[in-house]
């Protein structure tokens, strides 16, 4: 007989109630509520199929049905008062709803477990979360397509280590990230299409005598198919997992992408200017606008890689098939997953937001000897040079520029002869950040040709 004041819903064999320590550890219904319209479509769907085999009546199946929307709505409009005591969001639903319509709701937990009733809860929230981040990683791109087409033919540095490397187009540097995100997108359609399995019905671990049909269930809620092992069902977390990953990834491409922001925003740079709405002020230095929004997306990675590594700590070593170490998967997906969709949201609203300084992309680009790979180049296009002697060749006079103080374009005929006499004054086209970057029409190349053609096969997939 089960004393009043140990669980009602697994009270049985206990004498007494749990320690509040105990109480305190074991709850998770502070952190799984999230899960509740979850927990109650998983519910709907398993009493409709439990109906449906003749294994409860279709007047108790309805009645738990409409019961349970009662129940969604009293959470949804915050009358319903969450209890510890009942550990989690699956004991307090099945409780309330034992308030609401009385014994029939004993029959609903028939041919299942918590077990699989998790898992199955767990997997629909982070299949919501992919395509909430699908929906805002297109958002992302579109952004940063409208960038790329704008400024298809705006010349700015591209740099290696930092350091000015050669001229590239504004609509380049853009496309480089639509091809990042676009990749996170791949990664969010992978990993949904490979976690879309049903593990409810799989119950705690073995499955189930009653003649229950998972593809039912399965089929209403979206699933594509019931998990094909019990076992697995309720034991694996590696869909969480993936999630994270995937997130992580994503979230280091927002970071560098931040970072840029931050360098580009700088009084040093100028490249761009950030809107207000995405910037804030100091109390103390009247002239700052800071990145802050770009600064904290930078920083998102930290607690979003954090959740991977800790839920990867979390699960190996467990034997199957459901240890309760799992309950700790959840607060590190939730956590991930509100601060992975900011930081997209947040870099959206920045990038649809910012304006680029066309002059002063323009001239950062042809100071610090952007263009001596395409004098390298001429050297071997015209006068036939090997690549290694016009490199030595065009390192002469880079050295004589910085010497002068000037850069390549500023040197004179005369001075180019004397280090080098077969050049002649055609030297001077290639020496423009333009044609540099006209010149580069290579596939994949930074020539506003090719950019615009990119632009256009994006503007298509994104339609
Ligand atoms: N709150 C639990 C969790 O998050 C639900 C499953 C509990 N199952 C059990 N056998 N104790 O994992």
């Amino acid at each position: 007989m089960s004393s009043s004041s140990s669980n009602q819903m697994w009270g049985g064999r206990f004498a007494n109630a749990p320690d509040a320590i105990m109480e305190a550890i074991n709850a998770s219904i502070g952190f799984d509520k999230r899960l509740a319209a979850q927990d109650i479509a998983g519910s709907r769907a398993h009493a409709a199929m439990l109906a449906a085999q003749g294994i409860i009546t279709d007047s108790d199946a309805g009645a738990i049905r409409e019961g349970l929307l009662t129940v969604l709505s009293e959470i949804e409009g915050g009358t319903f008062e969450f209890s510890t005591k009942l550990e989690d969001i699956h004991m307090n639903v099945e409780s309330r709803l034992k308030e609401v319509i009385g014994d029939p709701a004993g029959r609903l937990h028939t041919g299942r477990s918590r077990n699989d009733q998790v898992a199955t809860d767990f997997r629909l929230w982070v299949r919501d979360q992919l395509d909430m981040a699908d929906a805002s990683l297109t958002a992302l791109m579109r952004a940063l397509l409208a960038q790329a087409e704008a400024g298809a033919d705006w010349v700015m540095p591209g740099f290696t280590h930092l350091q000015t490397a050669q001229p590239v187009t504004w609509g380049h540097h853009m496309l480089a990230y639509v091809e990042m995100f676009g990749r996170d997108r791949d990664r969010v359609r992978d990993a949904r299409r490979r976690m879309n399995e049903s593990p409810l019905g799989a119950a705690a671990l073995a499955g189930t005598g009653f003649p229950i049909d998972r593809h039912m269930t399965a089929e209403a809620l979206g699933f594509d198919r019931p998990m094909a092992n019990s076992l697995d069902a309720v034991s694996s977390r590696d869909f969480a997992l993936e999630f994270l990953s995937v997130a992580s990834i994503s979230a280091m491409h927002l970071s560098r992408l931040a970072e840029e922001l931050v360098i580009w925003s700088s009084a040093q740079f100028r490249f761009v200017a950030l809107s207000d709405r995405f910037s804030t002020g100091s109390s103390i230095m009247p002239q700052k606008k800071n990145p802050d929004a770009a600064e904290l997306i930078r920083a998102k990675i930290g607690r979003i890689f954090g959740a991977n590594v800790a839920l990867m700590m979390v699960m190996k070593g467990l034997p199957l098939a459901y240890s309760k170490d799992m309950q700790e998967d959840k607060e590190q997906v939730f956590d991930a997953a509100d601060n992975w969709l900011l930081a997209l949201a947040a870099m959206e609203g920045m990038v649809g937001d910012m304006e680029a300084n066309v002059p002063a992309l323009k001239s950062a680009a042809a100071h610090g000897f952007s263009t001596a790979t395409d004098l390298a180049d001429w050297l071997v296009r015209e006068t036939g040079l090997p690549f290694r002697d016009a490199h030595h060749v065009t390192g002469a006079l880079v050295a004589k520029a910085e010497a002068k103080g000037c850069d390549l374009p500023d040197l004179s005929l005369e001075e180019m002869r004397a280090v080098h006499e077969s050049i002649d004054e055609t030297v001077f086209d290639v020496l423009g950040v333009h044609n540099s970057v006209a010149s580069r029409t290579s596939f994949g190349g930074t020539a506003p040709v090719r950019v615009r053609e990119q632009v256009a096969r994006w503007k298509e997939a994104l339609a």
